[in-house]
Formats: C-alpha cells, sequence, structure tokens
C-alpha cells in the first residue's frame, strides 16, 4: 500500500526484498534494497521518480490506490540509472500526457536508454508550480551521476534527494525511526563508502550550497532504503563527516592466504596493533564481504593489506579489492603491505604499489617473507603492527592539533 509521506505525498515505490548484488558485483546488498518513487497530489499530479524493471506494476498498483495514473501530468526523474528510470515508458504508458522532466545531463542518459517524448530539463533554481505545491530543482553532479538532481517540496520542506542519504534496506517500514539503528547505520554507512566516496568533495560542496540557500528540511526521502523524518540533520551531518574523511583509531587489516603464511602475519599484526589500544578488524577474503570491508575502512585510519603471492602477483580476490579500492579514492588513511611467497615474490611490492594508487599514504612495513614466517618473523609483524598503530594514533592527534599549536 501507499505511505504518506507528507500531506498529499505518498510513497508508491517497490521493495525488492531479493535483490543481493548491485553495480554487479562490486556491492553487495544482503538485505534487498527498495526503489523510491513518490506521488505527490495537486492540481497537477507529479511523480518523482519510478522504480527498477521488473516493479512497474508493483508501483503502479500503488499509485491506483491512490489516484488514477493516467492523471499523472508531470513525471520528475531525477536520475537516469535504470533501478530510478526503468518504469518510465511503463508509467508513460498509462499517462501518454504526462510530461517528463530531468536535469540537462538527463537528457542525455534518459534519451539514450529509452525511446522517450520530449524531455524537458530543469536547472538548478528552476521551480515548478503544481498548484497549492511548488517543485523546486537543485542539480546534484556525481550524487550519484552527472544527471543526478534533486526535487525540493517547499511546502512540505521535504527533499526528494535520490541516490543520496539512501540505504540498500528492503524492509516493510517506510522510515528510518522504525527500523533497527544499527542495521540502518550500517546500511548507510556502506552506502556511502561504497557509493560516494569518490566523490566526496562534490558531496562537501552540495551541502555547502543547500545550506547557503536556507532551505528549512523537515524530511529528506530517498530513493532508496527508509525515510529520514525524524532529525534529518544527523544522516546530512554523517555526510559530512565523512565526505571530509574523518577517520577514528581504527585498523582494518584485509588479506587473502594461500597456506596459512600470510594468515599468520595478519594475525600478529593484529596482536602488535591491539597491543597499543586501537580498534582492530581482521579482516579475510573471500570470507569477508568486501562491501562490508569498504564500509568499516569508511572510518578507519590505517589500512594493512596482504596477500600470498601467486604468479608473481598478488590473489585474486585481493586483485578485486586494490582495484575497487582505487576507484574510491578515500582520502587521508594510511597504508601498508605484507604478504608471503615461495620460490619468487610479487605481491607485496605490487600491493604497496596498489595502495599508493589509491592515494594511501603508505609505511614500509619490509614484510615479504619466504615458505613460512619464522619466529623471529612473527615477532616482527607484531612489532610492526605496534608501530602502525602509533602511527595511526600520531596523525589522528595531528589533524585534530589546533592550527597555532601546530606551528608553536
Ligand atoms: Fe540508485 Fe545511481 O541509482
Amino acid at each position: 500500500m501507499p505511505v504518506q509521506v507528507a500531506e498529499n505525498v505518498y510513497w508508491v515505490g517497490a521493495i525488492d526484498w531479493n535483490r543481493r548484488d548491485f553495480h554487479g558485483y562490486t556491492y553487495t546488498t544482503p538485505r534487498g534494497t527498495t526503489y523510491n518513487a513518490y506521488l505527490i497530489l495537486d492540481d497537477n499530479v507529479a511523480l518523482v521518480d519510478t522504480v527498477a524493471p521488473g516493479f512497474e506494476e508493483e508501483m503502479l498498483s500503488r499509485i491506483a490506490e491512490v489516484v488514477d495514473p493516467a492523471r499523472i501530468r508531470y513525471l520528475i526523474a531525477n536520475h537516469g540509472e535504470i533501478d530510478h528510470s526503468g518504469a518510465i515508458p511503463a508509467v508513460l504508458e498509462h499517462a501518454p500526457e504526462a510530461e517528463v522532466l530531468c536535469s540537462r545531463k538527463g537528457l542525455d542518459s534518459l534519451g539514450k536508454y529509452f525511446d522517450l517524448p520530449e524531455l524537458r530539463s530543469v536547472a538548478t533554481g528552476d521551480t515548478l508550480t503544481l498548484g497549492k505545491k511548488t517543485l523546486r530543482f537543485i542539480e546534484a553532479p556525481m550524487l550519484h551521476w552527472p544527471d543526478s538532481m534533486f526535487t525540493y517540496v517547499a511546502e512540505d520542506r521535504l527533499l526528494l534527494p535520490n541516490d543520496a542519504f539512501g540505504q540498500h534496506l528492503a524492509t516493510s517500514q517506510r522510515f528510518a525511526d522504525e527500523v533497527d539503528s544499527c542495521q540502518l547505520w550500517q546500511e548507510a554507512t556502506r552506502y556511502y563508502a561504497n557509493i560516494l566516496t569518490p566523490f566526496s568533495r562534490m558531496v562537501l560542496r552540495k551541502l555547502d550550497e543547500v545550506a547557503r540557500m536556507g532551505i528549512e528540511i523537515a524530511t529528506i526521502a530517498p530513493s532508496h532504503g527508509v525515510i529520514w523524518r525524524e532529525n534529518p540533520g544527523q544522516i546530512v551531518e554523517a555526510y559530512r563527516r565523512w565526505a571530509s574523511g574523518e577517520a577514528r583509531e581504527r585498523v582494518v587489516i584485509v588479506y587473502e592466504t594461500m597456506w596459512g603464511s600470510t594468515e599468520q602475519l595478519a594475525e600478529a599484526l593484529a596482536e602488535g596493533a591491539m597491543s597499543e589500544g586501537v580498534e582492530v578488524l581482521l579482516r579475510g577474503l573471500p570470507m569477508a564481504d568486501h562491501t562490508d570491508v569498504f564500509g568499516e575502512l569508511l572510518e578507519a585510519k590505517g589500512l594493512l593489506l596482504g596477500s600470498a603471492t601467486h604468479n608473481q602477483g598478488m590473489l585474486l580476490n585481493v586483485a578485486a579489492f586494490v582495484e575497487d579500492l582505487k576507484g574510491l579514492r578515500f582520502t587521508g588513511k594510511i597504508g601498508a603491505a605484507f604478504g608471503s611467497h615461495g620460490w619468487a615474490g610479487g605481491a607485496v611490492p605490487d600491493l604497496e604499489e596498489a595502495l599508493r594508487r589509491a592515494g594511501l599514504e603508505v609505511m614500509s612495513a619490509d614484510l615479504a617473507v619466504r615458505w613460512a614466517p619464522t619466529p623471529e618473523e612473527l615477532a616482527k609483524a607484531r612489532e610492526f603492527g605496534a608501530r602502525f598503530a602509533r602511527e595511526v594514533r600520531r596523525s589522528l592527534a595531528e589533524a585534530t592539533q589546533p592550527h597555532d599549536e601546530a606551528e608553536a
């Protein structure tokens, strides 16, 4: 059934309980997701965003419970990606007179995906009066695509920011205050880390721009997951922290082992880091879910990355991990590499290079061991783990030092 979000505004989206990955396998979605579409009733009826292919009927039947879909006058496409635009053709079949509005960049993506009647582009500051309600548009490039935009319903102080502030969380509940907060924040964190991290600078700029506009926001209704109606500022502040690269005394150790030697090193590094009192997360691949690990890495200051050598390079799951790490472009993190090899090495220098390419400041651990680590090599790994943890703490303390004190 549709769910009221504000006066004469209804959630009419779809719940995808079984979705388990997004963007190929780069993003796992163990809790499924939702595709949120919002119906605004006024003299002219507007639908903001649609749902993924396969969910057209679910959305249309929800719309029909509120209004005849043929009455939709405007279809606002905040973003061209298929999970939100996939049902545009189905809506237009029922509402052939509806006008589709999108950003200027949206002309490109939507125009190529679909054979649509003429699209109308809108830009930041443009408004659309529906009757009593007025929609205001704010272009938001790279949150999540160049074509993304926000729609703001001034009378309801309701922001519809499409992908921004979302979570991949399938639930019968529609509001953030109705779900388990641990699950909610884990999914919001995973979402930011795996989707928005590369665009953090744009996120900060957009948050500042929206603040300067002085618009009041009572509710943030994203296009995935639940709606922030109680204290929506909490997710805005979290985005500001994440986009600023704020980190804590956390070290994530990610590794893949062949015969257990790299794992022994990882455990020794963990022991050493834990001896300094920092938080340590030990994540063996492929047992650990890479999407979870990037979520955990978002607020970590340090990353220790290990692999056994195979064919003179790193193992496959670590290779996939570093490829994604490079694309996500975390900022302000410290890294180091370790690993083991038999007849010939190769993984550790490749890992160090990968860490550099991903933008991390790299410390040399000098931990590429042959065959199995000796007790001396394990002691060296413990010692380096402790040194790395101290560097994490020192670096965080330096970052929080008042400017004049740092210069004194
Ligand atoms: Fe949820 Fe960028 O699409």
